[in-house]
């Protein structure tokens, strides 16, 4: 049985979706933690009404990033997971706590990366003309929005697209594709090499298109 924990720091509708799939599929795994770096992060309900521990670390409790890190860190190993979640977890962490969980810490992004890196993806992407957007899951590495990519889904942007049209287009493909990578992980399907990741039976077809 893996033991899953997932970071957010608001909504939590990723969180929703993975901890749905887990149940309603039976994977081998279990969602131990759900920890928020804000308070009132509406996610924290949904898996407290679930039974799933929570827990919040306000980051602006601390003096550095490294304390709040390490603190972290504390929590999480408390929880001994197999597998660290991002899951709309809006905060930069550092070097030490990427390398501390190297191998077993996933993000998703709301861009097809490499492009738009970083925060107001979705304006990014109808600003520069896209005729595609969509979401990656990658493990993270310690540059920002680069780990190695574990799958990408796409969606169409329309004409009249507003940035929130857009986001929740791209949000609807995160519900479907979060919850298959993380499976993936948990029924240890996922290669990581130099070229990139491959799932041990799909090989590179990792593609959600909508
Ligand atoms: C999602 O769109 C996720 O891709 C994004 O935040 C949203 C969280 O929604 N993550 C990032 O921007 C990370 N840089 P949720 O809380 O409802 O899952």
């Amino acid at each position: 049985m893996k033991r899953i924990l997932i970071l957010i720091s608001g909504r939590g509708s990723n969180l929703q979706a993975i901890v749905q799939r887990c149940a309603d599929e039976a994977w081998p795994a279990q969602v131990v933690a759900v920890i928020s770096n804000r308070p009132g992060a509406e996610g924290l309900g949904f898996a407290a009404a679930r039974g799933i521990p929570t827990a919040m670390l306000d980051h602006r409790g601390f003096a550095s990033r490294e304390a709040f890190d390490d603190e972290l860190s504390h929590l999480i190993d408390g929880f001994a997971p197999d597998l660290v979640v991002l899951a709309g977890f809006m905060r930069i962490l550092g070097d030490g706590f990427v390398a501390r969980y190297a191998g077993r810490l996933l993000n998703i992004h709301p861009s097809l990366l490499p492009a738009f890196a970083g925060l107001q993806t979705h304006r990014r992407a109808i600003e520069a003309g896209c005729k595609l957007a969509g979401a990656t899951v990658h493990f993270v590495t310690p540059t920002l929005d680069h780990g190695p990519i574990v799958a990408q889904a796409s969606v169409p942007v329309l004409a009249d697209d507003t940035p929130e049209t857009l986001s929740d287009r791209v949000l609807a493909a995160e519900h479907r594709m979060y919850p298959e990578a993380v499976r993936w992980f948990v029924e240890d399907e996922l290669r990581v090499s130099e070229g990139g990741v491959v799932h041990h039976r799909l090989g590179i077809s990792q593609l959600f298109c909508g």
